[in-house]
């Protein structure tokens, strides 16, 4: 049985201020569950902070990026050496790094290898844009990012996988549930072929692009949705709380 996984990409958003506030109204409305793992994805100068607020919570801390390089002249990079005491997990090859900071699949699959290499759950993301996604060509486009994310991983059921199609993200414009159940089906069964299927069942698929506490359930009952990665609606304690709330009823039920 996977655990469902809730996770707030807050991209670059919030002050250091900001950020210990958000947490702490966050915490506050929290009820406990053990059904939802949840995970705060802040800027990195916010993850020390929040680690310290975090601390004797279940609530889990993950970095946005990283560089696949230990230490050395790079100028403004955060490595995997830095984060491995401090996070959890890392979100790599988002749609955002690949957009606009030209990040490839052969960059994204050296930062896997290095995020794992280090203890730390990576969080890939895969999605095809507006474009492809008219010409119907969802499937090749994401079996490829995912081909290619992979390669060269011994099989591990610390994998999560997001499906974020580029069209949904801050769009407001959400997948329906079906789509992304379809996509992410698809994703798991390309899990399957490279590593079998019992690592593949085992593997955490999100569903994330305009998730709020207004979608969520069309997400969640999908069987192959294990849980969400939400940008916009993190940012809002109250709305991400709910999504949380929501999602644990639903996977109580199941
Ligand atoms: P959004 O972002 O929820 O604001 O659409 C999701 C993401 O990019 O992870």
């Amino acid at each position: 049985m996977r655990k469902a996984l809730i996770a707030g990409n807050w991209k670059m958003n919030t002050t250091p201020d900001e950020a210990k506030n958000l947490v702490r109204v966050i915490l506050n409305e929290l009820n406990n569950s053990d059904d939802v793992e949840i995970l705060l994805c802040p800027p990195y100068i916010s993850l020390l902070s929040v680690k310290e607020l975090l601390r004797g919570t279940s609530v889990k801390l993950g970095a946005q990026n990283m560089y696949f390089v230990d230490k050395g002249a790079y100028t403004g990079e955060i490595s995997p050496l830095m984060l491995s005491d401090l996070c959890d997990f890392v979100i790599l090859g988002h749609s955002e790094r690949r957009q606009y900071f030209f990040e490839t699949d052969e960059m994204v699959n050296k930062k896997l290898k290095k995020a794992l290499e280090y203890g730390l759950k990576p969080i890939l993301c895969v999605g095809e844009n507006l474009k492809t996604n008219e010409a119907g060509k969802t499937k090749e486009v994401v079996t490829a990012q995912v081909t290619a994310g992979l390669t060269g991983i011994k099989p591990t059921k610390e994998l999560v996988i997001a499906y974020e199609p580029i069209w949904a993200i801050g769009t407001g414009k959400a997948a329906t549930g079906r789509q992304a159940g379809a996509t992410i089906g698809l994703i798991r069964s390309i899990v399957s072929g490279l590593w079998g299927g019992g690592t593949a069942e085992a593997v955490r698929v999100l569903y994330g692009g305009s998730v709020t506490g207004s979608n969520i359930t069309e997400f969640i009952t999908e069987p192959d949705v294990d849980g969400a990665l939400v940008g916009g609606a993190s940012l809002k304690a109250s709305e991400f709380v709910n999504i949380i709330n929501q999602t644990a009823k639903l996977k109580q039920a199941l």
